[in-house]
């Protein structure tokens, strides 16, 4: 892989945590992203299943690859009208947590909110592998954009309509160093506002000054939301 040029051993862990639920094209999604992910080395893939129990197919497709992974279950906890509104928030809040009890803080690691039913290209794991505190990077497809000047990011794009969020990035438009979990032990998202739920994840965490932009100064796309 010719942007793979670190050596092994000093490529920090990329934890990703993807959450998953029941629906037509969930084996197809699931596989593209399986498919993508077998290209990387030193990952520790998160899937938490939105529901009672995991699901056997899901099962039967990890266990036929060679690729690091935990897959469990998180029930929604939110009240039904909710709950087509923000998806996938227990689940990552899960991940979140899985992370904070297993992961051995001496191992440099980053982490990485992926959905299903996205497509991601290879190079944005090794251009946020090294993310110091937050990195963020543009996300194509979505009217988020990354304002950078002087390699400092400024502000955000054009807001989706109605919207108000200081930082207005996708869920997988950021990455974080996993030491951030530990310095903020309550961190998690909060269903108080759908659609700010990375903006208020993002605004306990860091400002937007310190924000690593990636993607050649957030100028690449690196990932498509569909
Ligand atoms: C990003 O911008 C800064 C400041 O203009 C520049 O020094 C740096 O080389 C740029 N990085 C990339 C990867 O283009």
């Amino acid at each position: 892989m010719p942007f793979q040029d670190y050596k092994e051993g000093e490529a920090p862990l990329i934890y990703i945590i993807t959450p998953t639920y029941k629906r037509p094209t969930r084996y197809a999604d699931f596989m593209r992203l399986l498919y993508t992910l077998l290209h990387l080395k030193n990952i520790h893939w998160l899937i938490i299943e939105d529901g009672e129990t995991t699901d056997v197919n899901i099962e039967k497709l990890l266990s036929a690859y060679d690729i690091q992974h935990t897959y469990f279950a998180q029930i929604n906890n939110l009240p039904k009208k909710k709950r087509s509104l923000i998806r996938g928030m227990d689940q990552r809040n899960a991940g979140l947590n899985w992370i904070r009890l297993n992961h051995n803080i001496e191992t440099r690691a980053v982490l990485y909110f992926a959905d299903d039913d996205n497509a991601y290209s290879l190079e944005i794991f090794d251009e946020i592998r090294f993310t110091k505190k937050v990195a963020v990077f543009p996300v194509g497809l979505t009217n988020d954009e990354v304002i950078v000047r002087n390699g400092k990011v400024v502000r955000f794009g054009k807001q989706r309509k109605n919207y108000q969020r200081k930082f207005a990035v996708d869920m997988a438009a950021f990455a974080i160093n996993v030491d951030v979990l530990f310095r903020n032990p309550k961190l998690q998202f909060e269903s108080k506002h759908p659609g700010y739920l990375e903006t208020n994840f993002l605004e306990k965490i860091t400002t937007m000054s310190e924000l690593e932009p990636k993607s050649y100064n957030c100028t690449r796309v690196r990932k498509i939301k569909t």
